[in-house]
């Protein structure tokens, strides 16, 4: 059966099924009693199965945040920029040395953001181009590194990372790998744990399909411990919201230091165990099939994608405006086709679209989508062929 209504194929913040919008409507209940630890115990063990960690009891007051690969789910009440805020700040001192090579926007914010807690060198990539692994070998190399920390899946430019060969070398040179894998966790394969990441982020209006404004972080045990070195020592960057040892000492509880996100909270539940239910592996396939099929017809048609061929992403496919086209096309297509995607940023504002393939969209809203893209550039009299749209979707 075809998609009908509208088409909302934005990389993020992503439609919510019925069921999360139905938990979030909830009667409010307190967040220290019984009934909201539940919760907590669903959420830690839903983040688990999306982070690709070993699995843990979804029952209260048992460890759900914990499992024996030693990793720890850590929920905030916050953006993913507050999780990978919270990151940066514990685990650096101001003086230690991190290496953030990046292609895009969300990279630069990591480089940025970096910048505030501890002494980044930026790589700064061109956006969409692939990382020069031979300089980030020989950064590496010469020594003195505390870390790597990268975007994994970088929203702004469409392209992937080679996370493997990151981590790689992260191991040769024993420095920590930091992930923002904000638009990577539970839309292409991510491994924490093969990958030794001491820390991977998620937000849950991604690829989980959860609601804006709550995010987690999965770490490892060097990670804690590296941020209770730091913090005995007395060396440690001023936090107080986002201290990661105030909630690393409520975890066992199933609780957080502060009041959480209830409602967000319980509707990620419900997202969480759409993702368990379709299944992880399920959900990775699906996105790359959407955002094959979008590149293949795109390329098709003749336009140009941004990111390096082999490099291109699998939940956000980044497309140049043919000459003569801007951001009017996107005005048009939403009021007159109601179907949405997303602009770009900065100095690629106008020139290009970026179309979403991460959640719970399904092939038949994308197929529809697209078709109503195709007719919106003929609008523009733009020379499209008549085409099997849903061919490219198989
Ligand atoms: C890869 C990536 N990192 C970071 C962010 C910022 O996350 P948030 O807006 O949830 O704070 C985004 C948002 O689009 C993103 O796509």
């Amino acid at each position: 059966m075809g998609h009908e209504g509208d088409c909302f194929l934005v990389p993020g913040p992503v439609r919510m099924s019925q069921s999360c919008l139905d938990a979030m409507s909830a009667p409010t209940i307190t967040a220290r009693g019984g009934e909201f630890r539940d919760v907590m115990a669903r959420l830690n063990s839903g983040l688990r199965y999306a982070f690709n960690l070993s699995l843990s009891s979804d029952k209260k007051k048992n460890q759900s945040w914990y499992g024996e690969d030693g990793y720890r789910v850590i929920i905030v009440s916050g953006s993913g920029t507050a999780a990978m805020e919270m990151v940066m700040a514990n685990r650096f001192r101001p003086n230690d040395r991190v290496l953030v090579p990046t292609n895009g926007k969300f990279g630069e914010r990591v480089a940025q953001m970096g910048s505030r807690f501890c002494n980044v060198k930026h790589l700064k990539y061109e956006w969409g181009r692939s990382f020069d692994f031979g300089e980030i070998e020989e950064q590496l190399a010469r020594g003195n590194w505390e870390a790597l920390a990268i975007c994994h899946n970088e929203t702004s430019s469409g392209i992937t990372q080679d996370a493997v060969e990151l981590a790689e070398m992260c191991q040769r040179h024993g420095v920590a790998f930091i992930i923002d894998g904000i638009t990577s966790v539970g839309g292409i394969p991510v491994y924490p744990k093969d990958w030794n990441a001491e820390a991977v982020v998620v937000g849950a209006q991604k690829c989980t399909a959860g609601p804006s404004g709550i995010a987690a972080i999965a770490i490892n045990q060097n990670f804690v411990n590296r941020c209770e070195a730091i913090r005995v020592q007395g060396d440690s960057n001023p936090t107080y919201y986002l201290d990661l040892l105030a909630a690393l000492k409520k975890g066992d509880d199933d609780q957080t230091p502060w009041t959480p996100a209830i409602n967000l909270a319980m509707g990620w539940v419900e997202s969480l165990s759409n993702l368990s239910d379709e299944g992880l592996e399920q959900r990775w396939d699906r996105c790359k099939k959407m955002a094959s099929g979008v590149r293949n017809l795109f390329c098709d048609l003749g336009f140009n994608l941004l990111a390096d061929e082999y490099s291109r992403s699998n939940t956000v496919t980044a497309i140049m405006y043919p000459d003569g086209i801007d951001d009017t096309w996107r005005s048009k297509l939403k009021e007159d086709y109601q179907t949405q995607v997303i602009g770009a940023q900065d100095e690629l504002k106008g020139k290009m679209f970026r179309i979403g393939s991460m959640g719970e969209t399904s092939i038949e809203e994308m197929i529809e989508g697209c078709s109503r893209m195709l007719e919106c550039f003929r609008d523009f009299n733009l020379e499209i062929p008549e085409i099997d749209v849903s061919k490219y979707f198989m």
